[in-house]
């Protein structure tokens, strides 16, 4: 089973919690950056890691948004996700880009996995990630709780390692 972290990012953020989700999870997982690849590259894994920043008031990340999704075949694949956004800068569309990538796996028949996350601890408006009241991926926020993000990556790692 090939699994591969897919990765968006503007400053780097994102591309940190990738690399570190990749050493937690202590398995064979290629990263791959979304700006550098195309649909048949990510195609060819069966199992992903999808992650995004959030920017521009609600918007995915640049080479995300540009990325031609239609090609994406997600079906009956096991998908998981994660996210950076800022809840006290943008805290009314706090990681909404999870939340656009949620519906994106749904629609294309995706397993979508570790998408029951607690809100609690977090402290914004609102949020397309929240599904059911709970966090459809793993939610990190660098610019004002980065002493939580290894322990949050590492309580959601565990949370979908039997799935990987
Ligand atoms: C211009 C700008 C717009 C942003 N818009 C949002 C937003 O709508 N929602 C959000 O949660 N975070 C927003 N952010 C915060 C970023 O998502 C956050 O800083 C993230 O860690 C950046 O990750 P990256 O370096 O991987 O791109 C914005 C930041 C900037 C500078």
């Amino acid at each position: 089973m090939s699994i591969a972290i897919v990765y968006g990012s503007s400053g780097g953020n994102t591309e940190s919690v990738a690399k570190l989700i990749q050493k937690k999870l202590g398995k064979a997982a290629d990263l791959i950056d979304i700006g550098k690849a195309d649909a048949d590259k990510i195609n060819g894994y069966d199992k992903l890691i999808l992650g995004a920043s959030t920017w521009y008031e609600g918007q995915l990340q640049d080479d995300w948004d540009s990325f031609d999704k239609d090609a994406l075949d997600l079906k009956g694949k096991t998908v998981a996700l994660f996210g950076l956004g800022d809840q006290s800068g943008y805290g009314g569309e706090f990681c909404d880009g999870v939340g656009i990538l949620y519906e994106l796996s749904v629609k294309k028949g995706a397993n979508v996995v570790g998408d029951k996350n607690s809100t609690d601890g977090y402290s914004f408006e609102a949020s397309k990630a929240v599904v059911d009241g709970k966090f459809a991926g793993l939610i990190i926020d660098e610019d004002n709780q980065s002493d939580l993000t290894a322990s949050r990556v590492e309580r959601w790692v565990e949370s979908i390692r039997s799935a990987f």
